[in-house]
């Protein structure tokens, strides 16, 4: 058997020799000076890591577009675990909308609901200049329907994420567009439209979804005109139903807010519940 004389002369690999052996005292010493120098590489990493840290903000401060990206790179990584909850609350609320099958059969009928489509198409439409409007959500196509008779000249094109409703739409109002299609996935080409219009389709959709699509119509559509939900304060009212704030959320995406205001009373659903806003606004 081999005596080890000097055990700072030794690394681990020697203590698993089994020819030789260490007095205790002599292996403690070995197992602190190993641990020092463990000590000393974290302390080391840790110091590279802070300088690594300081040259990069010193750069982001330098170059203010570096800066808006890494936070941008930033708030999107933040919210990820936020966007993967969202993801099943979105697709849950479409599948729900999607599969219902006989709303669209009397959504043609109430006749506050048609005094408020024709609201739309003979007194908010007129205060933007539109030759084209998309309406998301169209259901049945009743407010296409009042628009068309307003404007007669005006290309018109109706989505809703619900076959049912397009086939009835498709079936009952010549000379619209109707497309199946879910808002959640939906893009255009730049300017596509002159305006979008929405009616108690945001206030279906989870907010986190609405400014989404909010970003996507800034840049398909030179104007947006919405009627929701809105109770001073945004969040989940009821199943799939959110009180949405149109105005900052569009506004967040570069559109000028031309009006924001409750619609008249007698337009309204249920006003001790939640009163229907509309919000118009325009990216010139
Ligand atoms: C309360 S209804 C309003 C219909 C119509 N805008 C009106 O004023 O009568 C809501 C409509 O939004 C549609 N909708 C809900 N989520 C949608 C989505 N993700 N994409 C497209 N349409 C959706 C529903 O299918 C339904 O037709």
């Amino acid at each position: 058997m081999a005596t080890i004389q000097n055990p700072y002369l030794v690394g681990p690999h020697e203590l698993m020799r089994t020819d030789v052996t260490t007095s205790d005292e002599k292996v403690v010493r070995i197992a602190v000076t190993e641990l020092m120098a463990v000590l000393r590489m974290i302390s080391f990493g840790c110091a590279t890591v802070c300088t690594l840290l300081a040259v990069v903000s010193k750069f982001l401060e330098k170059v203010p577009r570096a800066r808006v990206v890494a936070s941008k790179v930033l708030t999107r990584l933040s919210e990820m675990p936020e966007r993967i909850r969202r993801g099943s609350e979105e697709d849950k609320a479409t599948k729900y909308w999607g599969d219902l099958k006989t709303y669209h059969l009397s959504n043609d009928d109430d006749p506050i609901a048609i005094k408020r489509s024709e609201w739309v198409a003979n007194e908010v439409l007129p205060l933007v200049p539109a030759t084209s409007l998309l309406e998301i959500g169209c259901n049945s196509g009743r407010n296409l329907f009042y628009v068309q008779r307003a404007h007669p000249s005006m290309r018109l094109r109706g989505i809703d994420v619900n076959v049912d409703a397009i086939n009835f739409a498709r079936s009952s109002k010549a000379g619209i567009e109707f497309l199946v299609s879910d808002a959640n996935k939906w893009s255009e080409p730049p300017n596509s439209w002159d305006c979008a219009l929405t009616m108690s389709v945001l206030d279906h959709i989870p907010t986190e979804s609405t400014k989404e699509l909010a970003a996507s119509l800034a840049t398909s559509c030179r104007a947006v005109l919405s009627v929701e939900l809105w109770d001073g304060e945004p969040g989940e009212r009821a199943l799939y139903k959110y009180s949405t704030d149109s105005k900052s959320i569009y506004e967040s995406v570069g559109f000028h807010t031309k009006l924001w205001c409750p619609v008249p009373r007698e337009l309204q659903y249920d006003e001790a519940k939640s009163t229907l806003w509309v919000y118009l606004g325009s990216r010139a």
